[in-house]
């Protein structure tokens, strides 16, 4: 009996003097220096039942299980199928389930993911797809299409189209809940993350993204709520709207020089509001870098989000391709 016990108090004293030693020769790392959350962001995959298109997903997903930092989260900005049919969810769900990516799955819908149907206006067929391949490949419990979820204490919200175009269509019912969801998060200058498939009508070089012809003010965006969302979204601080959609790649100097007309940037800021598109994981991109497979990492300190662009496929960061965003208390 008082053998063990000397050993406990010799074990104790070696472990005191251990942590001494770490702490003044410089081994002790603050926990600080670790991200609070670190998530991965993708979008329009645009799985069809073409196994390339799966194969082109599972480089990505085999990269994402290999990170040196493992990810807490990874997220799907929706046309995560290209036309919402049953046969593509299945090839997505059979990709996602071969790896283990992240902690958790958020998968948002796309406009894409809402043409189920044959019929016009039918949209019933596609938000029970949705619901029931976000169980399947999340394991999220859904009523609606669009959903909270909190990770590591960080808020996502994830909005849904309620209709089958190529816009989006909010209801009343949905509006009012992102204003609540966004007012009951806003606290202790965390970064909130809000989820949609559409970027705001006039961002990211829209209206001409598509093609040189394009007028019409909505192309691309939201379309006729796009002003309701926005004056929701900027009624709040540390707000980071990440859209995708638009199939550009990533905006650099470079870019943006060779770019005069449009001057396309995927990160745009005003105050403490971010707005983030994504490119098309997998299409090449007609405006920005052109290679497909890239998304973003986003790591969360507690006083700013840094968003770092990486080529999923290649396995390779894009330095050039990093933001620093700062939080406002
Ligand atoms: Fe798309």
């Amino acid at each position: 009996m008082k053998i063990t016990l000397f050993k406990k108090f010799i074990a104790l004293m070696v472990g005191i003097i251990t942590l001494g030693i770490n702490f003044f020769m410089g081994g002790y790392k603050p926990k600080e220096a670790e991200p609070l959350l670190t998530f991965a962001a993708i979008s329009d995959v645009h799985i069809t039942v073409d196994p390339a298109r799966a194969d082109m997903l599972a480089l990505g997903l085999a990269d994402m299980e290999d990170a040196s930092h493992r990810l807490n989260a990874l997220l799907f900005c929706g046309d995560n199928t290209d036309h919402g049919y049953r046969d593509q969810y299945n090839l997505l769900a059979q990709t996602v389930a071969k790896y283990d990516p992240a902690d958790e799955i958020i998968l948002a819908e796309g406009n894409h993911d809402t043409w189920t149907s044959s019929k016009d206006n039918d949209y019933d067929p596609a938000k029970a797809l949705f619901i029931e391949y976000s169980k399947r490949i999340s394991g999220r419990e859904l009523t609606e299409a669009y959903f909270t979820t909190e990770i590591n204490g960080y808020k996502f919200i994830v909005m849904a189209s309620e209709y089958d175009h190529t816009d989006a269509y909010f209801s009343d019912a949905q509006l009012s809940w992102l204003d609540a969801e966004l007012s009951a998060a806003a606290t202790d200058g965390k970064p909130v993350f809000v989820i949609s498939h559409w970027p705001l009508n006039g961002t990211h070089g829209l209206t001409k993204v598509w093609t040189l012809e394009e007028t019409d003010p909505d192309t691309g965006g939201m379309g006729d709520q796009s002003d309701a969302v926005e004056a929701i979204l900027k009624k709040y601080d540390n707000v980071f709207l990440i859209s995708g959609h638009l199939h550009n790649g990533f905006s650099t100097a470079l870019t943006q020089k060779l770019d005069p007309i449009f001057k396309y940037t995927d990160i745009e800021t005003e105050g403490s509001f971010h707005s983030v598109n994504l490119p098309s994981y997998m299409y090449p991109a007609t405006r920005g870098s052109n290679f497909n497979a890239q998304g973003c990492v986003f790591e969360v300190y507690a006083d700013k989000v840094i968003v770092r662009g990486r080529n999923f496929a290649a396995g390779a960061w894009l330095p050039t391709h990093t933001a620093t965003l700062a939080l406002v208390k």
